[in-house]
């Protein structure tokens, strides 16, 4: 994870996908909870087969799956021994993690594991009626935090322990209470885990979800996630989804400036991951895999490229240039640059690009045959590749050298 492992695959699964709204729709339909738990009745993925998500997963380029064991509305994706409300109770009746488990660990695809501590069926929830919480009208609700907790641990120890090797552990919804002995738990299990910080403490990494990158280098472990669906991270009929310029431009940032990203999608109720959310997980793949070697290499500040919008990463003698989401134009001239690179390659598809030593008119300052050469890249093609991110590969003799000295600096701002 983080040095290998950078790319996620986010699966939001449960109940909720059987009436194709939202994963919280309890909390925000205002769904009751005897009427919720009608879905866990008809919950039945015939044509669920984790060796598919798994083949999707790795064909698109990712290199682990973080999966919703548990989300907020406290039904259980696994056979656990401490709740009723669990797939194994459903007509299904099968575990689906341990299954989803074994296809990942065979296939060499990471898992990772989501559990939520709101949880909206489980009589014992201390209840705040914050955010994410819902109140407890019904008679068998006696909210004991402690209680709770045991719960969670009870639970968190099946999760970590049944189910092989877990590379993450993603809390969702930080408590009120802080509590070291639950990741302390994790840890004891699985030593090598890497935990978010949404759970009993600060954990190992932030998790910026639907916002962009701010444009400095990242110091600290980060794994940003997003979804292909702007509305909803579980399975949604009439979703609205996000383009693939918004996506592949997300994930460029995030990862240049040495982010995780996992992008989720929400499997429907018969197990598939289908339609659009399919398609954008395929053509983000396909763009990714092109890219991947930009998004690995170093991030490094250069004033020109900052002042353009482009972000820049580095890796021995070749710069990779990100262009900013709709470049102003097919091509771009660099100043500060002192030699001219070996090749320019567009990451996108490959093909090799115009570069030369050029007088570009704009740079005129009123002298009448007083152009300088500068280093011109043109002949991007800009509007057959507007839907994605496009990156330029530099590759020279010697980078060290290759550009003014001032205009390299080591901000932490890329942008
Ligand atoms: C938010 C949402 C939740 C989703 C999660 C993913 O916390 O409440 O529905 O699972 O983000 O990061």
């Amino acid at each position: 994870m983080f040095k290998t492992k950078r790319f996620g695959m986010f699966i939001h699964w449960g109940i909720y996908s059987v009436n194709k709204i939202h994963e919280q729709e309890m909390w925000r339909y205002g769904t009751s909870k005897e009427a919720y738990e009608e879905y866990a009745r008809s919950f039945n993925p015939k044509n669920y087969n984790p060796h598919d998500w798994v083949k999707l997963a790795k064909d698109s380029g990712f290199d682990y799956i973080t999966f919703t064991t548990k989300h907020h509305d406290g039904f259980c994706m696994w056979d656990t021994a401490y709740s009723d409300y669990k797939v194994t109770n459903t007509p299904y009746g099968k575990d689906v993690l341990k299954e989803l488990a074994d296809a990942c660990h065979k296939e060499g695809i990471g898992l990772s594991l989501y559990y939520s501590v709101p949880d909206w069926h489980h009589n014992n929830y201390p209840n705040n009626i914050g955010h994410h919480e819902i109140e407890r009208t019904d008679k068998d609700y006696a909210p004991n935090e402690a209680l709770y907790i045991e719960y969670v641990k009870n639970q968190v120890k099946e999760l970590v322990t049944n189910y092989g090797r877990i590379e993450s552990f993603f809390w969702d919804i930080p408590p009120k209470t802080r509590d070291k002995s639950l990741n302390e738990l994790i840890r004891s299990y699985q030593p090598h885990i890497y935990i978010n910080n949404r759970g009993y403490d600060e954990g190992d990494f932030s998790t910026p979800e639907r916002v962009s990158a701010d444009g400095a280098v990242f110091e600290g472990l980060t794994e940003a996630c997003d979804s292909v669906g702007a509305e909803s991270w579980g399975y949604r009929e009439s979703e609205d989804y996000h383009s693939m310029l918004y996506l592949t431009s997300a994930i460029d940032r995030y990862m240049a400036m040495g982010a995780n990203y996992v992008l989720n999608a929400g499997p429907d109720s018969d197990g598939r991951i289908c339609g659009q959310a399919r398609k954008i997980l395929e053509d983000v793949g396909a763009w990714y895999k092109n890219v991947k070697e930009a998004l690995f290499a170093t991030p490094v500040r250069y004033e020109w490229a900052s002042k353009k919008a482009m972000v820049t990463t580095k890796s021995q003698n070749t710069l990779y240039i990100h262009l900013p989401p709709n470049p102003p134009s097919s091509g771009f001239f660099i100043k500060e640059a002192k030699v001219l690179p070996k090749s320019a390659t567009i990451l996108n598809n490959g093909k090799e690009l115009n570069i030369t030593w050029d007088k570009i008119p704009s740079l005129f300052d009123g002298n009448a045959g007083n152009l300088k050469q500068v280093l011109h890249i043109f002949g991007i093609p800009v509007d057959a590749l507007a839907s994605e991110t496009i990156i330029i590969k530099l590759e020279f003799e010697k980078l060290d050298g290759a550009f003014e000295e001032s205009s390299q600096s080591s901000d932490k701002r890329i942008l």
